[in-house]
């Protein structure tokens, strides 16, 4: 039989490299979003365009596949998920709530959630040299933020469709992604590409702002790792939720740090400045994910950082262009 999947979000960052990925293994790939891929064209066998809040529009993308991965939400980085905390729920979960039974519906075998690290309690992640998350951390809940709220009952939502429907569920808590063709300025970008643009954009012996006093930290995860791990945990047989994230804790200055090198410029500054921060500290526990997938990131961040820097310097580069009249 055909291998037919649906990747949601396929018009954003990590869906978009997904269904690249998948189409490698020998899928047929269907992908949908609100959009189309904005830094380059989709490669998806099939593309819908539409609103996945809305329950026609999973039913048109669920439509004779056989497995779902619901990639797409309202998100961003700590800029964007720290404002607005009833319409990323209210968004989110009605994603979440009509893509899962429009799958159902349609008979597919296999459904994964990209889930997150901000599903973990809050007062887990209040130190700098955090203990890393394990995925029974989850309990009892207590995340951040309304977006963490939101996947946390996503992920019961699947854990309930297995319960009640049979349906065969994954679910995959990312740490931190970056990597090329991701979202690098306009307010939903995550820390690595915002210094990978800062840095880009910093005039000769510089500053680049950091927001809080740069000492709180997380791990990163390229995202070429990140969509091994997805694929490998949807050919496993855990249903349980699993890490997907890298388990090397950086300070964010570290991070400026490593982009600044990425970058060959040793003239610039760091200037500490207010802004939203989340959690203090937050890094991944890969003990399961290397039991039950056999999956360790192989990237490390010093490699992934050299190609997502000289991607969005290159954006940076375009955009300035455009801008310069001829
Ligand atoms: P992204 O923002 O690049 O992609 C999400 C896509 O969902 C976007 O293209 C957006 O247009 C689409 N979308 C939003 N609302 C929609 C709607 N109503 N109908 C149809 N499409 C809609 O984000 P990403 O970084 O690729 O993240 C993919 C998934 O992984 C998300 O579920 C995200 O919450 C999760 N995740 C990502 C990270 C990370 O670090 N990137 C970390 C944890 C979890
Ligand atoms: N975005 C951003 N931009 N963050 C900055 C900047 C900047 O210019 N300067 C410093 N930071 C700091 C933030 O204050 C925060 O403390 C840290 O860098 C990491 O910020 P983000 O990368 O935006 O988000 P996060 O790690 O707190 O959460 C992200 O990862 C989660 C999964 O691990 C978000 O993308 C969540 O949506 C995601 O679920």
């Amino acid at each position: 039989m055909t291998r037919r999947a649906l990747v949601t979000g396929a018009g954003g960052f990590i869906g978009g490299h997904l269904v690249t990925y998948l189409q490698a293994q020998g899928w047929w790939v269907r992908g949908a979003d609100l959009r189309p891929p904005e830094f380059r064209a989709t490669t998806a066998d099939d593309f819908v365009v539409g609103d996945l809040r809305d329950p026609e529009v999973c039913r048109r993308a669920c439509d004779g596949v056989t497995e779902v991965y619901a990639l797409a939400a309202d998100m961003g980085g700590m800029g964007f998920i720290s404002k607005d905390p009833a319409t990323i729920l209210r968004n989110n979960a009605l994603i979440n709530l009509h893509t899962v039974e429009a799958a159902r519906l349609a008979g597919a075998q296999r459904y994964f959630l990209a889930s997150s690290a901000c599903i973990y309690p809050e007062y887990a992640q209040t130190k700098t040299d955090v203990r890393p998350l394990r995925e029974t951390d989850a309990f009892p809940a207590g995340p951040q933020d309304s977006y963490g709220w939101e996947k946390l009952m996503a992920e019961r939502l699947c854990v309930y469709y297995a319960e009640q429907y049979g349906l065969d569920v994954r679910i995959a808590r990312y740490h931190n992604v970056y990597g090329p063709y991701g979202t690098w300025d306009g307010g939903r970008e995550k820390a690595p590409a915002a210094l990978c643009r800062k840095v880009a954009e910093a005039a000769p012996g510089g500053e680049v702002e950091i927001w809080g006093d740069g000492r709180q930290t997380r791990s990163f995860c390229y995202v070429d790792d990140c969509v091994e791990g997805t694929y490998r945990l949807m050919r496993s047989n855990h249903g349980e939720p699993v890490n997907i994230g890298s388990d090397r804790l950086v300070t964010i200055d570290e991070l400026a740090a490593l982009v600044m090198t990425a970058a060959g410029r040793d003239d610039l500054r760091l200037r500490h400045v207010a802004g939203p921060q989340g959690v203090r500290g937050r890094n991944s526990d890969n003990t399961l994910a290397r039991q039950v997938l056999g999956w360790t990131p192989r990237i490390t961040l010093e490699e992934g950082l050299a190609v997502t820097y000289r991607w969005i310097a290159g954006e940076v580069a375009a955009a300035r262009g455009a801008a310069t009249p001829a």
